[in-house]
């Protein structure tokens, strides 16, 4: 296993290109399984969750070459059955069943199981195939779906942390290919699920209210082959932005969206960090001092839980108690013992984490947990005097295009080697 070795204390300076989005990538790659015609789609970032991707559409019997970011998919023909073992390893995999269920009437996927931030249930996502029409059989680790036909229904989909991004993303996927109209009530407002409906849309679907908490789908007879650009990634962005004002330094980001980063935009106001339009870039820098900060995390339009470690390693230099209080996931503060390591000084109070910032970090070796975890250390220990450890970063190489090597362009010292 690789890990990371970083020598803090170096501010970043430079410009970043930020890559395509992560989790629109994988609906929208999950999507091509709905036409038999090839689809094209373009700013696919080089991931191991996209790259796993591809290989559950292969197994499923498509074709798909990935090259410079460039995904060419054809569907042409496919089975409903994903393999148990590819499925099982990655949760995003979940969004094939509505396209297996809209193009075959029929899915059979492991379930996707929980991670170490929460136990992911799926049981909006099954609420929703189940008003389209589709009979559910849980067996043996599977879930076995058929529907004899797919009709349009009206599905509320709230749970009990909100809307659903996945769920969301799935049910309208399924309902493209349904007789009638779908409307799907507390749906999720991701830039990723409007990103996504506006890839079916090329494809010839019939979905407005995509961004909304209220989605309309028609269902039409058939859906062609797309091209289509996944947006830039928005927790990508908020990631370089948190490092530039933890390390002091100044950095550009290219290509990243400020319309899909206000929530993030305005609490780094308020802590004393400035994120200027440049054009269509964005720089980030501090203002001036870092001052503490409250967060609770929310569904889109609030603050994005997937950003919520990351602002944890900045609130930990903050001189002043700043407290973030997780309401998505249920155990979302494995790198609060992590950070401690490093000197940090947070107690957890159920949901709530109290973060007694201002305490000077000092490097340590560390543990990658979970896909943000890993950035958080990684921001955290390029702040720290001396040198850090993150050990396991296969959990960074799932959500991230070579961190390492974006960092290293805006001077961090990072080594990427193979875990002693
Ligand atoms: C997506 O996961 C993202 N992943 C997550 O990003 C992100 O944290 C999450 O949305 C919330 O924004 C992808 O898009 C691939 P949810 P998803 O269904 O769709 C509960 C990252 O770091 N829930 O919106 O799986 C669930 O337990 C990852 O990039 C149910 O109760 O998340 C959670 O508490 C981590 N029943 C809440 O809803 C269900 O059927 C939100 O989950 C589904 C979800």
């Amino acid at each position: 296993m690789e890990s990371l070795i970083i020598k803090g204390g170096v501010p970043l300076h430079g410009e970043v290109t930020i890559s395509g989005s992560k989790n629109a990538a994988l609906p929208i790659l999950a999507a091509t399984l709905l036409t038999d015609e090839p689809c094209v789609i373009r700013r696919v970032p080089n991931l191991s969750d996209t790259r796993f991707m591809v290989k559950i559409l292969q197994s499923l019997g498509a074709t798909a070459q990935f090259e410079d970011g460039t995904l060419t998919v054809h569907a042409k023909k496919i089975r409903g059955y994903a393999d148990y073992e590819l499925v099982r390893q990655m949760r995003g995999s979940i969004c094939i069943a509505g396209p297996l269920l809209a193009r075959l009437r029929k899915a059979r996927i492991s379930l996707p199981g929980g991670c170490i931030i929460g136990a992911r249930p799926i049981n909006l996502h099954l609420k929703g195939f189940e008003a389209l029409g589709a009979k559910i059989k849980i067996e043996g680790g599977y879930v076995d779906a058929t529907a004899k036909r797919l009709a349009g229904a009206p599905i509320f989909l709230g749970g009990r942390a909100g809307p659903t991004v996945l769920g969301t993303a799935n049910v309208m996927m399924m309902a493209t290919l349904a007789d009638g109209v779908t409307v799907i009530e507390s749906a999720a407002c991701e830039p990723e699920v409007m990103d996504l409906a506006n890839f079916l849309n090329a494809m010839g679907a019939k979905i407005s209210g995509a961004g909304s908490p209220t989605i309309t789908i028609v269902g039409v007879e058939k859906l062609h082959g797309a091209e289509h650009e996944v947006i830039p990634d928005r927790i990508e962005a908020a990631t370089f932005i948190i490092a530039a004002a933890a390390t002091n330094g100044e950095v550009t980001l290219k290509g990243a969206r400020e319309d899909h980063l206000h929530a993030v935009i305005d609490k780094l106001k308020e802590a004393g960090v400035s994120v200027e339009r440049r054009g269509s870039n964005l720089l980030a820098r501090r203002s001036g001092k870092l001052k503490p900060a409250d967060i609770t995390t929310l569904p889109y339009s609030g603050f994005p839980t997937d950003v919520q470690a990351q602002m944890m390693s900045l609130f930990v230099l903050t001189p002043g108690i700043s407290i973030i209080t997780e309401r998505i996931f249920e155990s979302r503060f494995m790198h609060v013992s992590e950070l401690a390591r490093l000197g940090a000084d947070i107690e957890i109070e159920g949901p709530s984490a109290i973060v007694k910032g201002g305490r000077p970090l000092s490097g340590a070796p560390v543990m990658a947990s979970d896909l943000r975890a890993s950035a958080a250390l990684v921001i955290a220990g390029m702040a720290a005097k001396g040198a850090t450890q993150v050990n396991r970063i296969y959990h960074l190489d799932r959500g991230y295009e070579n961190i390492d090597g974006k960092l290293r362009q805006l001077g961090a010292r990072i080594q990427r080697v193979e875990e002693k």
